[in-house]
């Protein structure tokens, strides 16, 4: 949440904050401002509402400078105004900040008794006032930003400028995401790697504990309880901007749901090989020695990663027979979850910076739990604090509504237990390359379903008044439920339930009338007999059935008002291609409504708060 970019080089700084804080507004969009030193002073622009704001305000009164800082804003503290938006000026300070200060009220009672006065309701304020005041007593940013952080407790990722010291900022880190950009004769800090790639594929990652000068030349940091200089290294990342574009589609989330067939191709990359029926998660991940031991998988994450997780027990449990818990990451506590000796923790994370994520994983590390991340962030907080890494190179996701995140995430699941099935035995060779083979048709059926997006489009039309939907699914496809109505609810404002299918007569069937649409996920295979049993008892109580079915199923479109036909399909593949009409549906109906597609109101693509 929040996203923070930052500038020091021989350029105008206001175009690159500004095409820096379009890239990161998928993390907040409450309202943005940015600040440069110009002149001997520092001029601060900002404005509530989106980015499209700011920009007018700039019109207006543009600024100058070669050395500037930027925030785009998901309020925790303070209704989101131009009042609260970042950057905070106090005295010679201006800061921008991601993160939660926790002690926030005892240090502005503090300051106020001292004298200070308040421009916001933020947390972030009480940090330029400190920065402030300890830059009266030194004559070093960095020794006047380590000074202040000491007093806080908190999160925080922060990039700092002093009048003092035009040719600089200072950035420091605790539990927020930040990295440095390192361009020629310029120095960039954003929060995300894609702000970063129209500059530079060459960062460095800013870590928990560090604190840092940012300048022309490059970066240089220190520990930040210590003072002592850190050694850092450069990485440089295999993306390219044109990831992070729109590339011709309307919207972000179109263009990652038509992204999938790809996706999931680059997942599997250089980890297969079907004529040996071997899986590789190598050179990062565990080796078949490892795995052979593991007796028991704990898999946690949150939202549409914990959906991906629930299938991941599922084809965990079914293929390689190794027992799984799954928690929600947020409501993780290791006394409850009661690790044992040598269990594998796999913490699911599509940005790799979710807190309850990161947290769950910090605690089973704790409990002693070696841990595998799966990701799609290189160098995220998480993949760096595991011991295994199992990255899902889905490449950017831009739209705050998660899609190729959860089918590589599957992908990347299968893998996994494909992996542990052949260590423990559990699976033949013949049985890994059946797998694989069926696995490589997933793209070809994906391309299928999204071929039919204009038929989803009309069924979208048909029910986009609805002011409620149920999603049912069996199985391997309950999670496919919970996700499908985590999309509708978030991206069109349509209030949705997932259930299991068997679940529907001890409870939601009171819903059911013709105003009260349900999405059956039906295709052929385990299950259908009962689901279609569903289907009956839908209609007995007048309810319209939207069916998810195989084409050409007429056992459900006899009974269906309408369907979205999928390809025939091996079951352990149903998960990821009956996701994707359900993902179109979801965009179908908040384009037709009108709403913000890739930036739905209140969320934010990355949660970096508890
Ligand atoms: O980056 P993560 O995968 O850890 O994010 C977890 C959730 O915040 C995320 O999946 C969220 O539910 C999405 N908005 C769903 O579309």
């Amino acid at each position: 949440m929040c996203g923070i970019i930052g500038y020091v080089g021989s350029r105008e700084c206001a175009p690159i904050l500004m095409d820096g804080l379009r890239r990161l507004e998928y993390r907040g969009y409450d309202s943005a401002g940015v600040a440069a030193l110009h002149d001997g002073d520092i001029e601060v622009r900002r404005a509530s509402g989106k980015i499209a704001n700011l920009e007018a305000v700039l019109r207006e009164r543009p600024l100058a400078g070669s050395v500037g800082i930027g925030h785009t804003r998901w309020a925790t503290h303070g209704r989101p105004s131009e009042e609260n938006a970042h950057p905070h000026r106090s005295g010679q300070v201006v800061l921008v900040h991601n993160g939660i200060i926790e002690n926030f009220l005892a240090l502005r009672a503090e300051l106020e008794q001292a004298g200070r006065s308040f421009a916001s309701e933020t947390d972030t304020e009480v940090l330029s006032h400190l920065v402030d005041l300890e830059l009266q007593q030194r004559d070093s940013l960095v020794e006047a930003v380590r000074a202040a952080l000491a007093r806080v407790q908190g999160s925080y990722a922060v990039a700092v400028m002093a009048l003092r010291f035009p040719d600089r900022l200072v950035v420091a880190r605790n539990a927020s995401p930040l990295i440095v950009g390192l361009g020629s004769g310029e120095t960039l800090v954003a929060s995300d790697i894609p702000a970063l790639l129209g500059f530079t594929r060459d960062i460095i990652v800013v870590e928990d504990g560090e604190v840092g000068e940012v300048a022309a030349e490059g970066y240089t940091a220190r520990d930040l309880a210590t003072g002592r200089a850190v050694d850092k290294k450069v990485l440089r990342v295999n993306l390219t901007p044109a990831m992070a574009e729109k590339g011709g589609y309307k919207h972000f989330m179109l263009k990652e749901i038509h992204e999938q067939p790809r996706a999931v191709i680059d997942t599997m990359r250089g980890r297969i090989s079907v004529e040996q029926g071997e899986v590789f998660l190598g050179p990062e991940g565990p080796d078949a020695g490892f795995l052979r031991q593991v007796p028991r998988v704990h898999l946690a994450a949150c939202g549409t990663s914990w959906h991906a997780a629930l299938v991941g027990r599922h084809l965990i449990t079914s293929l390689a027979r190794v027992p799984v818990e799954v928690h929600l990451a947020g409501e993780f506590d290791a006394a409850l979850a009661l690790p044992g000796p040598g269990e594998l923790f796999v913490p699911i994370s599509q940005s790799g910076e979710t807190l309850d994520t990161l947290r769950t994983h910090r605690e089973a590390r704790s409990c002693g739990l070696r841990t595998l991340a799966i990701t799609n962030t290189v160098a995220s907080s998480l993949a760096r604090e595991s011991d295994f890494v199992l990255y899902t190179h889905a490449g950017p996701e831009i739209s705050v509504a998660s899609t190729k995140a959860f089918t590589t995430q599957i992908v990347a699941l299968t893998l996994l237990a494909l992996a542990l099935g052949s260590a423990r035995g559990a699976l033949s060779p013949d049985e890994v390359r059946r797998l694989l083979t069926d696995l490589l048709t997933a793209p070809g059926l994906i391309e299928e379903v999204l071929r039919g997006s204009d038929g989803i489009r009309a069924v979208a039309k048909k029910h986009m008044a609805s002011r409620h939907m149920l999603f049912l699914g069996r199985g391997l496809l309950y999670p496919v439920a919970l996700e499908g109505a985590l999309k509708l609810k978030e991206v069109s404002y349509v209030h949705a339930e997932g259930y299991s299918a068997g679940e529907m007569k001890h409870g939601p069937i009171a819903l059911i009338d013709e105003d009260f649409p349900t999405l059956v996920l039906i295709p052929r295979g385990p299950g259908h007999a009962k689901t279609l049993q569903n289907l009956e008892e839908i209609r007995a109580r007048q309810g319209r059935v939207i069916a998810v079915a195989t084409a050409g199923d007429e056992d459900v479109a006899s009974r269906a008002h309408d369907v979205i036909p999928l390809p025939d399909c091996p079951p352990p593949l149903l998960p990821i291609v009956a996701s994707i009409p359900l993902q179109l549906l979801a965009y179908h109906v908040a384009d037709l409504k009108g709403t913000d597609v890739d930036q739905p109101r209140n969320l934010a693509k990355s949660v970096t708060v508890e």
